[in-house]
């Protein structure tokens, strides 16, 4: 009975892992970046954050949406959050709906999503600008697979329940910034389009600079990835990935 009731969950899970592999756009494992905390103080859900109402990743690497995504929740968040230099930000990654403005108590990831996630910061004249076009972006942190533990930055994702923290350097110069937070899915990778692109852009004001004024190297967000960058043989086995797309920056 017991070897039965076995041999049955085995072939449903078998099953199961059949569908999913069959039904990749349709994968319910999407989550976006929609809250930031600042030193551990949560700023709000969709506060001061372009949050897209669906979870559907974006694919083609030259796409417009590429840079901030689309579709966001209405009205757009006006907020504009005061981020000391230096200091840590968390970027929350929830799923999202239309209209949807609490924040989602269900595991926001898939422990089957593998994937790096990447930071990047663009000045700006003014952090509510709509306009997301020519914007000059540069890495400010990333992680990918650890090659000791084989544990990918989604898998640290899915650990911490959404939540991935990394410093905001000391050094650039004061003033509003666009902080576009990424988690790229690459489970279906091997072929181009594959690699899922999860994003959405964070409307900050950096203050308090250490007076260096630095000024980073930039890359154009579509533009950083080219479509073979995107392309993995396999996930499967793999010990090391380097992450596409320029250095991260440090001060
Ligand atoms: C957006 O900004 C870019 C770069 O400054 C500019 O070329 C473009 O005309 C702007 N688009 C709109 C709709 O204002
Ligand atoms: C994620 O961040 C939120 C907001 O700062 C916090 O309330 C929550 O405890 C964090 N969760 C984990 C698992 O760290």
């Amino acid at each position: 009975m017991g070897r039965f009731v076995g041999r049955q969950l085995s072939t449903m899970k078998a099953l199961f892992a059949l569908i999913a592999a069959a039904l990749p756009l349709v994968s319910a494992s999407g989550s976006v970046f929609s809250a930031v905390s600042v030193n551990g103080v949560d700023q709000g859900h969709a506060v001061g954050v372009r949050v897209p109402t669906a979870n559907t990743a974006v694919t083609n690497v030259n796409s417009a949406d590429l840079t901030c995504n689309k579709n966001f929740i209405q009205p757009v968040s006006q907020a504009v959050i005061s981020v000391p230099a230096g200091s840590q930000v968390t970027a929350q990654f929830h799923k999202t709906a239309a209209g949807y403005l609490g924040p989602d108590p269900s595991e926001p990831l898939d422990p089957t999503n593998k994937g790096p996630v990447v930071a990047w910061l663009a000045s700006v004249p003014s952090a509510t600008q709509t306009n997301v076009s020519g914007l000059k972006w540069f890495k400010i942190w990333q992680s990918g697979l650890n090659s000791e533990t084989g544990q990918w930055a989604s898998d640290a994702l899915y650990v911490n329940k959404g939540n991935v923290t990394f410093p905001v350097p000391s050094c650039l110069p004061n003033g509003d910034y666009l902080l576009r937070v990424e988690y790229i899915g690459l489970e279906y990778a091997t072929s181009y389009p594959g690699a899922q692109f999860f994003m959405s852009c964070a409307q900050i004001h950096i203050s308090g600079s250490d007076g260096t004024n630095a000024s980073p190297s930039t890359v154009s967000i579509p533009g950083a990835y080219a479509p073979s960058d995107m392309v993995l043989d396999s996930l499967v086995g793999i010990d090391s990935y380097t992450i596409p797309g320029p250095d991260v920056f440090t001060c």
